[in-house]
């Protein structure tokens, strides 16, 4: 698929890059400046053994069928206020955790409860919006070896778009899973400050999620 991230020189939004465009996607990061997104371009595309294109945000949105939002919930909504119009028709996946720094380790709901619910807020409903990834951290991501054992919990409220973030996740070496409509986001976004208090009280490095109970297969 052809994918932009938007924010992709970031922590997270890097690893993502090269562990899809190792499975096979076209990827463009995208950044404020496009030089730079550019640049951090060429070393990805090394680690992917593939290219991975740098631009503008607005440049990477407009090259994809499928968005990734991966910058900081300080300026989620400016992001999305920006790039609203060249997101219509397209799905949006957005990993956004709403933290309010100093305190990332308590739960802190935004305004509009959820990030990804401010998202299609923002972004209006031709835009598909999904949400996950809130629990998977950014150093095992940009280690293109490293082999999760832990979920992703996806929501959102299109069926297709849904299923489309499950597989694209799956290709990134995770197990996602259908966790009900994009509503449930509040739930989602706010288990990553549990999951950062419990790393600074065991010395975790990224504790994760993984689902019980399930039937095989
Ligand atoms: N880090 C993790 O382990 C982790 C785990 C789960 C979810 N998340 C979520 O993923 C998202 C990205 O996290 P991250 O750690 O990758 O963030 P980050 O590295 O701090 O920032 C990502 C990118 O966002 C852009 N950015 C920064 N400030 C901005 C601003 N004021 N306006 C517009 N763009 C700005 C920057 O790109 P340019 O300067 O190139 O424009 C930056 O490279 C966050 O919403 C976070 O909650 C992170």
């Amino acid at each position: 698929m052809k994918i932009g991230i938007v924010g992709g020189t970031g922590r997270e939004g890097k690893g993502i890059a090269v562990r899809w465009a190792r499975a096979g996607h076209d990827v463009v990061i995208g950044s404020r400046d496009g030089e730079r997104a550019a640049a951090a371009a060429v070393e990805l595309s090394a680690l992917a053994g593939r290219t991975v294109g740098g631009a503008s945000n607005e440049d990477a949105v407009r090259a994809a069928e499928v968005v990734l939002l991966a910058v900081p919930y300080t300026a989620h909504g400016d992001t999305l206020r920006g790039l609203a119009g060249a997101l219509a028709g397209k799905a949006l996946i957005d990993i956004t955790v709403p933290l309010a720094p100093p305190k990332v380790r308590v739960v802190h709901l935004p305004p509009g409860r959820a990030a990804a619910l401010e998202a299609q807020a923002l972004v209006g409903p031709s835009v598909r919006v999904t949400a996950g990834l809130h629990h998977v951290g950014s150093s095992e991501l940009a280690d293109p070896e490293h082999a999760f054992d832990s979920d992703v919990l996806v929501c959102g409220d299109d069926a297709d778009a849904k299923a489309q973030t499950i597989r694209l996740i799956g290709d990134l070496g995770l197990r996602a899973l259908d966790a009900g409509p994009l509503a449930n986001a509040v739930a989602l976004e706010a288990l990553t400050p549990v999951l950062l208090h419990i790393n600074k009280t065991y010395g975790a490095a990224a504790s994760g999620i993984r689902v019980t109970g399930l039937p095989p297969g």
